[in-house]
């Protein structure tokens, strides 16, 4: 049967709430981004030291927005998935040692304008299966028109070897569509090990070379 009138405006109505949702999070990608330049650039300048490899950011697709909502059987109403899915804006920032993830993480939060929601420290309390990151959830006022509405964005902060480590074991999981062989899980956990070994090391070396130098910590 065909469509009632109302059922087509409240359709109408859906699909341009999620649209400005989705516009919204990427308005919270770019605050963050400028935010994260700026601290970067002034390290930079001021101990000629750049503490951020790299920065990567999405906002996630409608598809897999909805595939979340569905996982997590929550309805679809634009209030409920704006409070309940917090990383429809998310920025992964790649740093080259394990006290810059801390240090970036400590200049974001500290500004006054970032609220902190949650943060979750898998780099001194990693996963089972080895993953190490931090992940921040955090809320930042975006300057609409009707005013200062605050948008969240889930921030994780890794070093290159926690990076490396994540995208492989996530490529991998989704090869064998989260059915990983026990041979591949245990491999993958022992590599997880040799990445930390590795990000102690670096980070030993680094420490010794910059030994006695100003400003070799920040
Ligand atoms: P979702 O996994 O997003 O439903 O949220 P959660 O409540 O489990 O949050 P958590 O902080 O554990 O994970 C959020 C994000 O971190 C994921 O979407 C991944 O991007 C990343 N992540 C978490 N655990 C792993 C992991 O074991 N391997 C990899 N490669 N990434 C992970
Ligand atoms: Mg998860």
């Amino acid at each position: 049967t065909a469509p009632t009138p109302d059922q087509v405006a409240n359709l109408r109505t859906l699909r341009h709430d999620f649209s400005h949702l989705l516009m919204r999070h990427r308005f919270v990608i770019d605050e963050l981004l400028t935010k994260i330049s700026i601290l970067r650039e002034e390290s930079e300048h001021t101990h000629s030291y750049n503490p951020i490899e790299h920065i990567v950011s999405r906002v996630k697709s409608p598809r897999s927005l909805l595939e979340k909502v569905n996982r997590r059987q929550l309805p679809l109403d634009i209030d409920v998935v704006r409070t309940e899915i917090t990383d429809i804006a998310g920025i992964r920032i790649t740093c080259s040692f394990i006290a810059d993830t801390y240090h970036v993480l400590d200049m974001l939060t500290s500004q006054d304008d970032v609220r902190v929601v949650e943060i979750k420290d898998y780099i001194a309390n990693p996963k089972p299966n080895g993953y190490k990151s931090l992940h921040a959830i955090l809320e930042v006022p975006v300057f609409l028109r009707s005013g200062p509405t605050p948008v969240t964005c889930e921030v994780q902060i890794r070093t290159i070897a926690m990076d490396f480590w994540a995208s492989l074991e996530h490529k991998i999981n989704y090869k064998f569509a989260g059915e990983v062989p026990d041979r591949l899980l245990e491999e993958l956990t022992q590599t997880a090990e040799v990445a930390s070994q590795l990000d102690r090391r670096m980070e030993q070396l680094h420490a010794e070379v910059h030994d006695g130098e100003p400003d070799s910590s920040a």
